[in-house]
């Protein structure tokens, strides 16, 4: 019998609801196979800034330091919310940012998956849709914008500006390259180099890179492209894509784009992989519109506990199982609410009993 300590970070919004649901399924994981999950609750986001004062917690750090996975619901509060927080301690920045520098996490796995069952829910048409959308798109996580230096200040003209760097070492870019390169070899063997080279230093140091390592997997076809022609490229061809690969502040945007192609950020899970420490997250805010009223649909949630099975665990046949469960539910036309404008015909269920329908399909596949 194998035993995983697993960190649970619900957080802010409908963080809590959606980790009940991850959960339930974990617990159903542990009748079907020899293992057993620890899973130790902790404080992170809003909700721990105001229950403690910071919004990641040395308690939470600790907990996370200990687990062999972390499994990260959402974080974010409301406008009104946040001013209510000191900017540094704001989730984003107090908690996210700093859990994923903490253990590195440089490799963000965004699977943009579709299949061809479920391509009602794009808004794209059944033509551009065909037979699904599967696409990985891998985000450097822990470099760029997002962590350089940053400062502000009011020049000799009195006017105010700012500075933010864009800063990467070459190591950084090969790491998640490799990453890349590795994927592609296990899928088709293209990958699709999303950059900006005709204006960014940063994307010419970048594909001075991608060459190099590209001379050890030279049976991968690489394809260049410029993130704004990617941004047209995902909704116009993304049955053409397969494995993508880019820099952190690029990964963000375009990946929001492929929950939009896929018709809701609630349809896409993440991994966020580090040399030792991995978490997993949807890639979803935490709605606090919606939050509490158990109408979130747990996918995303659900999906990053399937990557995490495979990536963390080694357990590749539950997590097809699971991903096959969820499908499986939706094919039979449930979903919940916050998806319902998929179809007049759909019958709405809550977050709760999305998560039982999705334990009951997956107790009907074959044990491992
Ligand atoms: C994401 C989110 C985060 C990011 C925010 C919440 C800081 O948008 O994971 O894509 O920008 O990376
Ligand atoms: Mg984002």
């Amino acid at each position: 019998m194998k035993t995983y300590k697993i960190a649970g970070l619900a957080g802010d919004g409908i963080g809590e609801e959606i980790m009940n649901e991850a959960v339930k399924v974990l617990k159903v994981l542990e009748e079907r196979n020899p293992v057993q999950f620890e899973i130790t609750q902790a404080l992170f986001g809003g909700v721990a800034y105001f229950k403690t004062g910071q919004s990641f917690p040395e308690e939470t750090k600790k907990i996370c330091d200990e687990a062999d996975a972390i499994l990260k619901g959402t974080i974010g509060l409301t406008h009104a919310e946040s001013q209510k927080i000191p900017v540094e301690e704001r989730p984003e920045r107090g908690a996210l940012l700093p859990l994923r520098k903490r253990y590195n996490t440089y490799a963000n796995f965004r699977p943009v998956y579709l299949p061809k069952s479920l391509a009602h829910f794009s808004p794209l048409k059944a033509e551009v849709v065909g037979e699904g959308i599967h696409i990985l798109m891998i985000r450097e996580l822990v470099g760029g914008l997002y962590f350089g230096k940053k400062e502000r200040g009011v020049n000799a003209q009195g006017k105010r500006f700012v500075h933010e760097l864009l800063e990467y070492d070459e190591d950084q870019i090969r790491q998640v390259q490799i990453v890349a390169f590795k994927e592609a070899m296990k899928r088709k063997k293209t990958l699709h180099n999303v950059q900006k080279n005709n204006v960014l230093l940063s994307s010419v140091l970048w594909n001075e890179i991608l060459d190099e390592v590209h001379q050890d997997y030279p049976e991968v076809k690489v394809e260049h492209i410029l993130v704004d022609a990617a941004a047209t490229y995902l909704c116009l061809n993304p049955t053409q894509l397969d494995v993508m690969v880019m820099e952190n502040m690029f990964g963000d945007i375009l990946s929001d784009q492929a929950g939009g192609i896929l018709g809701s950020l609630g349809l896409m899970p993440s991994a966020c992989i580090g040399p030792d420490k991995a978490y997993y997250e949807p890639s979803h805010g935490s709605a606090p519109d919606i939050a509490g009223k158990n109408i979130a649909n747990p996918y995303s949630m659900i999906g990053s506990v399937a990557m995490m099975l495979e990536m963390s665990f080694g357990m590749k046949q539950e997590a097809d199982n699971l991903w096959k469960a969820m499908q499986e539910v939706f094919i039979q036309g449930y979903t919940t609410p916050d998806l319902s404008k998929f179809g007049g015909s759909a019958k709405q269920i809550s977050t709760s009993a999305f998560g039982d329908k999705v334990v009951e399909e997956l107790l009907k596949m074959p044990k491992v």
